[in-house]
């Protein structure tokens, strides 16, 4: 099975050694042309963690990827994978890592056996029908084994994109949106197999789109925007730094003084789109939920208007987004689907 022991891997006693960094980039530069995709970024991976990288689209996540998989050369800065860099070292580099590309180009015309065998081969790995069983177990197609690739949904050629990637029973294991696509319980599904691959002893990076999933699963976060690092750290510190427990929201018909908002009780920030200084649509970020919603309907009958869609939900990695950009996240893969509050987001001011 995947699952194996390394020395470094979770030292069960005594004191916590300070994490040790697996992956190192220091001042990451990428342009295309005279488009900055990745804008000097700073990141540093812990041996054993599940680290994300949360952005909306062409925020440069998958530009950052194939960097320190040294599959795209910096135009400034440094990037070192245990130690080794990614494309002086790049054969002793690829032999750590697995990689799940975004876009994957598989053979069609193998089966989901046939094509692990082949992978497994070309790294010189376990190619025997036990491990091919194994890995493809592990991303559960198990069923479908004995099918064609080009007979595969795109849910389950992603997964069988994620079992090509541990192959070579990798240290490092990058995976771009390998739950993009995927039905719920195949998420979740692909998420227990992601914690027993950092379980037994290996380091996961992913990207992702999906607020849920990089809370849940990932152990720290690292949230980018326009090819800049804007915050990293655990999902529940990132949301504790916002200082607030809840999100507001509601429509309010006529609009409501955003000045009169961000005095109302609890309010620790007003995230609104203002027109002359009036709010139709509302979202206060509240460290106290209740004193925020009384206070929230009495100015809305003291100024005559009428709520609707008014819920208070805890604060999450959107509201996080949210409150370091003034922008609502915008998720790639999902239709432009009504907010709470039944409108996008667009150009929102903010106060607090
Ligand atoms: N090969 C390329 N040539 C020119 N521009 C590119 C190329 N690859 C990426 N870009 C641009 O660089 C920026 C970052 O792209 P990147 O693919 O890294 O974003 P991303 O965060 O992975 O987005 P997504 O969520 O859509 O996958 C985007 O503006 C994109 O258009
Ligand atoms: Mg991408």
């Amino acid at each position: 099975m995947i699952a194996r022991t390394r020395s470094s891997a979770r030292p069960g006693a005594g004191p916590a050694a300070p994490p040790t960094s697996i992956i190192e980039a220091r001042g990451l530069v990428k342009r295309y042309g005279g488009h900055v995709a990745v804008a000097g970024l700073d990141l540093a991976v812990s041996d054993c963690e599940i680290f994300g990288i949360l952005g909306p689209n062409g925020a440069g996540k998958t530009t950052t990827l194939e960097m320190i998989e040294g599959l795209r050369q910096p135009d400034a800065g440094e990037v070192r994978v245990a130690g080794l860099d990614p494309v002086a070292d790049g054969d002793a580099v690829r032999r750590l890592i697995g990689v799940q590309l975004q876009a994957t180009a598989l053979f069609d015309y193998l089966t989901v056996a046939e094509l692990v065998e082949l992978f497994a081969g070309l790294y010189d790995a376990d190619a025997s029908a036990a491990r091919v069983a194994a890995l493809i177990g592990l991303v559960g197609l198990a069923e479908k084994a004995g099918a064609r690739v080009a007979q595969l949904s795109g849910g389950q050629r992603q997964r069988v994109a994620v079992a090509v990637a541990l192959v070579n029973d990798p240290r490092i294991v990058f995976l771009d949106e390998p739950t993009t696509g995927l039905d719920p319980a195949a998420r979740r599904a692909l998420w227990a197999t992601i914690r027993s691959i950092r379980d037994g002893g290996a380091t996961v990076v992913l990207t992702t789109h999906y607020m849920e999933e990089a809370e849940t699963l990932c152990d720290r976060v690292a949230v980018l925007d326009r090819g800049q690092l804007i915050a990293c750290d655990t999902p529940a510190a990132l949301v504790r730094a916002l200082g607030a427990d809840a999100t507001i929201r509601a429509r309010a018909a006529g609009g409501l003084d955003v000045t009169a908002l961000a005095a109302v009780p609890g309010v620790v920030g007003v995230d609104a789109e203002a027109e002359g200084g009036r709010s139709e649509e509302i979202r206060l970020r509240s460290a106290d939920a209740q004193a925020t919603l009384l206070g929230l309907l009495a100015l809305a009958e003291a100024e005559g208007a009428t709520l609707t869609g008014l819920s208070s939900t805890q604060a999450n990695l959107e509201d996080v987004f949210l409150a370091l950009t003034g922008r609502s996240y915008e998720p790639g893969d999902e239709p432009p689907a009504a907010t709470a509050n039944g409108r996008r987001g667009r150009g929102r001011g903010r106060v607090g």
